[in-house]
């Protein structure tokens, strides 16, 4: 049902878009993955691919989600309803919502270790031990029953809360606090770790071109990287797209999320090697890294105790602006096409999502004697289960919204989103946009899929 007389919510400012956008393309994937994967895969070699990864598929993907989501002035199910009624496209709606809750899911539960960090750090548990234990105080953690599932329900009721609040009183509003926050914490941990003794060989590990790394499998994880961290592939964009005004600048503004990603994941990258490699220890990949090696690297640096508290803040609240872009995909969608009211629909998403996640806490414990197989990937515990199954979602995802603006959509009605109705003079730009989301990204994202598949050997 149609509510026209009704006043949409949406953003308020443009900082405010910036800051909900962009924080929700900041967050644990720039702080652990990104830095990990550049890292291994050939340092300023892989970036170079990584940039070339998002110039030509990532803004494109994240300017057409903005385009359905404005054009249509819905949710990401209803947008696709909206804009080609009575075709089977809304599917590539649904396929966002079901990434929507499998995402929040195991997010909320990593959200949840995070907060479990902060307070560790606060109570200084990180001192006097050895890297073996906190090997083991990570592993104690994560296996049991009730820590775990405590911390992501307090996690996820504050993510439920800004929900509460709306887009402008809500999303918006925090958005303009946490982010500028995230900033300040991460020049302050940039600042320590590169004035460190002996930094130099953690900012060569990271920046050092090292061209031979580059192979085939690198290129894919920096393409899957990019959709991950750029939030794309689900809706997430669809639905802030459909919060923006009329007046703003819509490629502008896709190109200055991508450069806030991008340059946070580089920083976080410049926070965390320079100190690992000053104190000789052996960089950890994903959760490891930040969650043993670093605590590690705290424990050996001057101020060490009040940079843990810091860099477990950052991760918490970097979590909170994502999984915040999370919920709303889906509370927009039981708000506006199911007519239910928003507390009520925010608790019912909040209860189902948390609730999946819950058990996909017990799988790394109690439950991780079931084993499930995963194409050819072999088999892994429930939450390794629905992270994989995340990223195959959103190329797939992705693939489908650049065809539906590139192929389904009217020209003119992109052109008309691009540029206001024609207010701004972007002829050149929407042009080569028009050829980007056409035939670049598509071409580029089946063969992701592809290579995901097992087709590439
Ligand atoms: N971009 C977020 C990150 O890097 C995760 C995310 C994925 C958020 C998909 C929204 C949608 O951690």
């Amino acid at each position: 049902m149609e509510n026209n007389n009704v006043q949409r919510d949406g953003f308020s400012s443009k900082l405010g878009i910036i800051a909900a956008a962009a924080g929700s393309a900041i967050g644990l994937g720039n702080i652990w993955k990104f830095p990990y994967i550049t890292g291994i895969y050939g340092g300023a070699a892989f970036i170079l691919v990584y940039l070339v990864c998002i110039a030509l598929i990532g803004l494109p993907v994240m300017l057409s989600e903005f385009v359905i989501g404005r054009r249509a002035q819905k949710n990401a199910i209803g947008s696709f309803h909206k804009l080609a009624p009575k075709t089977p496209w809304f599917a590539t709606g649904w396929l966002g919502f079901a990434a929507a809750f499998v995402i929040l899911s195991f997010y909320g539960v990593v959200a949840g270790w995070t907060l479990d960090y902060v307070f560790k750090a606060i109570m200084n548990a990180f001192a006097g031990q050895s890297p073996e234990q906190l090997g083991d105080m990570f592993g104690g953690l994560i296996t049991s029953s009730f820590a775990p599932i405590a911390w992501q329900w307090v996690f996820m009721a504050a993510t439920a809360a800004v929900i509460l609040g709306g887009v402008k009183d809500g999303i918006e509003k925090y958005a303009k606090i946490l982010m500028p926050l995230l900033l300040v914490i991460i020049f302050v941990l940039d600042i320590r770790a590169v004035t460190l003794p002996g930094a130099s060989e953690g900012i060569s590990f990271l920046f050092q071109p090292d061209f031979a790394k580059v192979t085939p499998e690198a290129v894919m994880s920096a393409l899957g990287h990019a959709f991950f961290s750029l939030s794309l592939g689900m809706g997430t964009m669809i639905t802030y797209g459909s919060y923006i005004s009329k007046k703003e600048d819509l490629s502008v503004t896709a190109l200055q999320v991508t450069i806030a990603d991008t340059g946070i994941a580089l920083l976080a990258g410049l926070a965390i090697f320079p100190a690992v490699f000053a104190f000789g220890i052996e960089p950890g990949a994903g959760p490891g890294l930040v969650f043993i090696t670093l605590p590690n690297v705290f424990n050996q640096m001057p101020g060490g105790y009040f940079f843990g508290i810091l860099f477990f803040v950052l991760l918490a609240v970097a979590a909170l602006t994502s999984s915040i872009s999370i919920l709303e995909v889906v509370v927009a969608y039981f708000a506006e096409d199911l007519n239910m009211d928003r507390k009520k629909a925010t608790i019912l998403a909040t209860v189902a999502i948390t609730l999946l996640g819950s058990v996909q806490s017990l799988s790394n414990g109690m439950l991780s004697h079931i084993q499930i197989p995963f194409l050819n990937q072999g088999s892994m515990n429930f939450m390794d289960w629905m992270v994989l199954l995340s990223d195959h979602m959103l190329p797939v995802g992705g693939l489908f919204i650049s065809l539906f603006v590139g192929w389904k959509m009217a020209k003119g009605d992109v052109v008309d989103e691009v540029t206001n109705g024609g207010v701004l003079e972007e002829k050149t730009w929407t042009n080569i946009y028009l050829v980007l989301t056409k035939y670049v990204a598509p071409v580029g994202i089946i063969a992701v899929i592809a290579n995901m598949l097992g087709f590439f050997g």
